[in-house]
């Protein structure tokens, strides 16, 4: 079964209304939707803005519906050249660029206790995804994505994430799906379509911008369904 946690409620319905056997069970005031889409078993859920709740989705989704693979979709800002509105960008791995315990002595992003900073992404996954988002002829570029409960949108701080972190996009979710699925073993990939600069200046309309990414997510997750083996 392959886990699907979204943030927007118009992109995760687009990918349910294509599943069919659908069952439905709300834990914790999130709505998880099982059904078929392609070859493959599905469970999807919108979390919710923030780590915390994307935490809680990602741990009740391991625990419920035991998936193979978590993957985290949504938007994000973009911190590299590389990447313009409307790109994709695909996580090697992740980082909380809001934890810091360095006055302690610790590098910055580091989670104490497993001592860890960047949550590396499963390798098969992104492959198979970063093809997906290029069968579409989309642009993509693959690196770390960096997470924390702030939208950023100014130059400072964009330089600093990606200065110390070498990030390429930011959001606000998939370094904590990330943490949930190291400590449970369970693979997970983030795929985030590139809404604005991070730099506070505002490009595009964006609920149009976020029903085109929507509808690019669908025909993306639809694909790699088609073609992954759990
Ligand atoms: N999601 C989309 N754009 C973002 C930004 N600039 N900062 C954090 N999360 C985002």
């Amino acid at each position: 079964m392959i886990g699907i946690v979204g943030a927007m409620e118009v992109e995760i319905e687009g990918i349910r209304s294509k599943m069919t056997d659908k069952k439905e069970k709300t834990v914790s005031g999130v709505r998880y939707v099982s059904g078929r889409l392609g070859k493959n078993e599905v469970v999807t859920a919108v979390c919710g803005i923030g780590k915390v709740f994307a935490a809680i989705c990602a741990q009740t989704m391991i625990l419920e519906f035991a998936p193979s693979v978590i993957i985290n979709t949504g938007v994000a800002g973009s911190l590299s050249a590389q990447l313009n509105v409307c790109d994709i960008a695909v996580a090697d791995k992740v980082v909380q660029h809001d934890m810091d315990t360095s006055p302690l002595g610790d590098p910055k992003g580091l989670v104490s206790g497993i001592n860890v900073i960047y949550f590396e992404a499963d390798r098969d996954v992104c492959a198979l995804l970063s093809e997906s988002v290029r069968e579409h002829g989309i642009n993509t570029v693959s690196g770390t994505i960096a997470s924390g409960d702030q939208f950023i949108a100014s130059k400072e701080v964009k330089n600093r994430i990606a200065g110390e972190f070498g990030a390429i996009a930011c959001e606000m979710e998939g370094a904590a799906i990330g943490h949930v699925c190291y400590v449970n073993k369970k693979p997970f990939a983030v795929l985030r379509a590139i809404s604005d600069k991070a730099d506070g200046v505002a490009e595009i309309d964006y609920p149009s911008f976020c029903k085109m990414a929507a509808d690019n997510y669908i025909k993306v997750i639809c694909s790699f369904c088609e073609k992954y083996v759990g």
